[in-house]
């Protein structure tokens, strides 16, 4: 596995790679078994894997929450080295010199809803790093998770936009045992707020079953919010979208999906589903 610390070395690196596939997996650390899978699955797919690791100050838009990111190089590396062929961990000024002209994307129909109206500027930057590195790495593939739907969504216009050729490969969610998607935040979790964040799941699964029972969405809506006043979690929003324009919708349609982001102790954590096939 070899290590590029900047922009520099790594196109050294990709330029002895050319006419080969590359699978590339962006990511901001703190690696978990989530992460893995979307590595094996690049490896199995590509002749070359480069993983990036950096975490991208642009895409926060609350300094506290960047300043509570977990973040572990040495133990990433250990874990990666015999999936990956490259690692990518440059530091914030060789990604963003003194000179770097913020870009700025189309994405408006598909930012308005939950993370982008919850989070102002996120998708903004987590278009701008994504976008530097699909220009830098010009992959065959680039791997993302499921997890961050709205996020998936977004990257697959942009980079339609801007790196047709480029195929962008979703990855199932993985999960703990208790059904929590794996996030690098459950880092943050207590053992206690680790379980007590099953709930997001739980509930995910039973909006499911009380569409499938035919209860409207209005119902599950409301079903949902008591769920968590009783447990006195917060509730950021529960919404039930189109699969494709995301926005929300009142009637059944096929392949839509719910998704909820909720404060469990103080960190924030999200997860979706698809409730109707
Ligand atoms: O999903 C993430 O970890 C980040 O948003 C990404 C895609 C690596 C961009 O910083």
């Amino acid at each position: 596995m070899q290590i590029a610390k900047d922009k520099e070395t790594l196109q050294t690196l990709l330029n002895k790679w050319s006419g080969k596939s590359i699978g590339l997996v962006p990511t901001m650390g703190a690696l978990h078994e989530g992460h893995l899978s979307l590595i094996e699955k690049a490896k199995s797919e590509n002749d070359f894997v480069v993983v990036s690791i950096f975490v991208n100050p642009k895409q926060f838009n609350d300094p506290k929450d960047l300043e509570n990111y977990p973040s572990d190089l040495e133990g990433d590396l250990k874990k990666i080295q015999d999936l990956t062929d490259c690692v990518f961990c440059p530091d914030i000024e060789n990604v963003y010199p003194n000179d770097f002209k913020e870009l700025r994307f189309e994405i408006d129909h598909l930012e308005g809803v939950m993370e982008g109206k919850h989070r102002q500027g996120h998708f903004q930057g987590v278009c701008n790093i994504v976008y530097i590195l699909l220009d830098l790495v010009k992959p065959t593939r680039a791997y993302f998770g499921i997890k961050d739907y709205q996020q998936l969504a977004i990257i697959r216009h942009m980079s339609k936009v801007h790196f047709p050729k480029i195929e962008i490969v979703p990855c199932e969610i993985i999960r703990e045992e208790n059904g929590l998607a794996k996030s690098s935040r459950n880092l943050n979790l207590s053992k206690d707020d680790f379980e007590k964040a099953a709930i997001i799941y739980q509930n995910l699964i039973a909006a499911r079953d009380l569409i499938r029972s035919n209860k409207s969405i209005d119902q599950v809506k409301e079903i949902v919010r008591n769920n968590f006043q009783k447990e006195k979690i917060e509730l950021e929003y529960f919404e039930i979208t189109h699969p494709d324009t995301l926005q929300p919708i009142n009637s059944r349609i096929p392949r839509s999906r719910g998704f909820i982001a909720a404060y469990v102790g103080n960190v924030r954590l999200i997860d979706n589903l698809e409730l109707i096939e």
